[in-house]
């Protein structure tokens, strides 16, 4: 049988962890770690997304700082906040959720977060940073992935990995870190031709495809990790709402390891926002 991997847990465990660097930082150098969250707009799942960042830095002993602005706020008016909380020497990290409205070009605010303070990673000297693996702040959703792989897999090297997904938020980062492990990597997606048979050869598959029960039981072969990124909210025949990962995990018994949905990415992407907005503090102190 293929075992769980308790995405709950190993996320309980990285902001125990935050608590504690949050209360050394604190004694050390009477710094609190402060975590600026901008939600322009009312998108209801931003909404829930951003209650829950909010929540849980606060309940990690940081400072969180909310900024909501109206769905018609300009571009100009963004970049002021964002060239206010650059400078605020008590930020020390800045998210902006996204989407954003159409009048904002999310491109260009995500270019004008202070690199330093990019606790999403999505600014283009970290993108620049993972791809040569120079440090830098890296993607939440990504490290997530490589912590739930890390507590299943011993020795990466010459793995193959199959990620289908590439986006630039999860597949294309993903890749990267797997690279970084010596993995051996393919970056596939929809439009892959033979994607079954590409994916069949993976020892580690990292699906973040967005599509539902995209991955099916005999595309994965015997004993390979699989992590499913994807979530899905569908209403089924019997009415009831459940959230759906890009794996068919009830065809999945043959794998070593699988991430469940809900409960498996889905807690690690908050648990390592705030890694990193405990990073980012710690690296303004040195
Ligand atoms: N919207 C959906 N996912 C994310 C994320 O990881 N970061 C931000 N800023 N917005 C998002």
């Amino acid at each position: 049988m293929a075992a769980i991997i308790d995405g709950r847990r190993m996320a309980a465990m990285v902001t125990d962890q935050v608590a504690t660097d949050v209360a050394r930082l604190r004694a050390h150098s009477g710094t609190t770690p402060g975590l600026a969250v901008v939600l322009v707009g009312n998108d209801p799942a931003s909404e829930i997304y951003v209650r829950r960042k909010v929540a849980e830095t606060r309940k990690a002993g940081m400072r969180s700082m909310e900024h909501r602005l109206p769905a018609d706020t300009s571009e100009e008016t963004l970049f002021a906040l964002i060239d206010t909380l650059n400078r605020d020497d008590d930020v020390h990290g800045i998210l902006v959720q996204l989407p954003l409205p159409p009048q904002i070009d999310a491109g260009r605010v995500l270019d004008a977060i202070a690199p330093t303070k990019d606790v999403d990673g999505f600014h283009p000297v970290n993108v620049g940073r993972l791809s040569t693996g120079t440090g830098g702040l890296v993607p939440c959703t990504p490290l997530g992935c490589m912590m739930l792989l890390e507590s299943v897999v011993d020795d990466f090297r010459g793995l193959k990995a199959v990620v289908i997904g590439k986006s630039n938020i999860v597949g294309k980062p993903v890749a990267m870190l797997l690279l970084e492990r010596e993995c051996t990597v393919t970056v596939t997606h929809i439009l892959t031709r033979d994607l079954p048979a590409i994916v069949r050869s993976a020892d580690i598959i990292v699906a973040a495809a967005g599509s539902p029960r995209l991955v099916r039981g005999d595309w994965v072969r015997d004993g390979a990790v699989v992590i499913d990124v994807g979530i899905t909210r569908m209403t089924e025949a019997d009415g009831v709402t459940r959230l759906v990962g890009d794996v068919a995990a009830d065809e999945i018994g043959h794998a070593r390891a699988y991430t469940p949905v809900p409960g498996g990415v889905g807690p690690m992407t908050i648990a390592c926002l705030l890694a990193n907005t405990v990073r980012a503090a710690e690296l303004a102190h040195d």
